[in-house]
């Protein structure tokens, strides 16, 4: 590649199937999952990606770290080839993954032996080893807990040490697979709140599945997926006011969202791209002639 490199993540007609083998390794059954995805996704976004069960996200997911390569079609990480097999650890280090279960993730008894892991088996001396976990776990709010064992955390604080684990490798761009899936609402605040201080402070570049539309709304972008292709990719003011568009492939939109649309339908002349409750709340007291302070 020629030039600044400003993707981080770029997919041209990417495609895969799964494969079922017989014992001599002949395929005897196959299911294509994605289905030619082109994206691109500049450094420092906060990328959403939405999608019905089994339209592929995490499959896709996958593909930005190299634990999948596509069928057809190539994916570049920050401009290396992710199928290139020796360059498959610049790649793994550009790109960290959190997925949804927390528990899965952890392998260490005591919380910062646990952020360490990763950079005790690449070799890092330790004292830098100190260092970046350190700044790792007060990154996400944790240092405090740093001499804790994972199971006497929450879910939520379970996932903020998974995802210190990977930004202490340093990477560029962090894709997380449904993070909050398993969190109860405080969980899912913190990890939400952790997730964007990333993006701001770091300028981390994020990924982000989530099924949570009001989570997803608090991204720059957001992409929908259905049946293995790329269906809207916009901002999420504009992709949440195609309402009828997003139920009929099976999603929701935000709740404030919601209920602008019902108050649309009933004649009530309010905007159709709220997305926050704060903006709802303004053209409401619009409606009756206030203003907010
Ligand atoms: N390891 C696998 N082997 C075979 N099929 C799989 C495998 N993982 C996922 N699939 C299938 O691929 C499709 C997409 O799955 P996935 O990427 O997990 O979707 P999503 O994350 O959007 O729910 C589904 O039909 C699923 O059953
Ligand atoms: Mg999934």
């Amino acid at each position: 590649m020629i030039g600044d490199i400003v993707n981080i993540i770029e997919t041209k007609d990417l495609e895969f199937e799964y494969q079922t083998l017989d014992d001599d390794g002949k395929v005897i059954e196959s299911n294509k999952v994605l289905k030619g995805i082109n994206l691109t996704i500049p450094k420092g976004q906060f990328v959403a990606v939405l999608g019905h069960n089994g339209c592929g996200k995490s499959t896709l997911a996958k593909h930005f770290n190299g634990i999948l390569v596509g069928s057809k079609g190539k994916v570049f990480v920050n401009g290396i080839d992710t199928a290139d097999d020796d360059k498959i650890y610049d790649v793994r280090q550009n790109v960290g993954m959190v997925f949804q279960n927390p528990d899965n993730q952890l392998v260490a008894t005591i919380v910062e032996e646990d952020v360490a892991f990763a950079l005790e088996n690449l070799g890092v001396p330790p004292k830098e080893i100190r260092r970046r976990v350190d700044e790792a776990l007060n990154t996400v709010d944790m240092y405090k807990y740093r001499e804790h064992s994972p199971h006497q955390l929450s879910g939520g604080q379970k996932q903020r040490i998974a995802i210190a684990g990977v930004i202490a490798m340093e990477p560029d761009c962090i894709v997380l697979d449904e993070p909050t899936a398993m969190l109860d609402p405080k969980g899912r605040k913190e990890v939400m709140a952790t997730i964007k201080k990333l993006n701001r402070e770091k300028g981390i570049t994020i990924v982000f599945i989530t099924h949570y539309m009001e989570e997803a709304a608090q991204a720059e972008r957001v992409i929908v997926m259905d049946k293995g292709r790329v269906i809207m990719d916009d901002e999420p003011k504009k992709i949440f006011s195609r309402v009828e568009e997003l139920k009929a492939v099976g999603l929701d939109v935000p709740q404030v969202t919601e209920l602008c649309y019902e108050l649309r339908k009933e004649g009530i002349d309010i905007p159709q791209d709220i997305i926050t409750e704060q903006d709802c709340m303004e053209h409401i007291l619009k409606l009756f002639g206030k203003d907010v302070l």
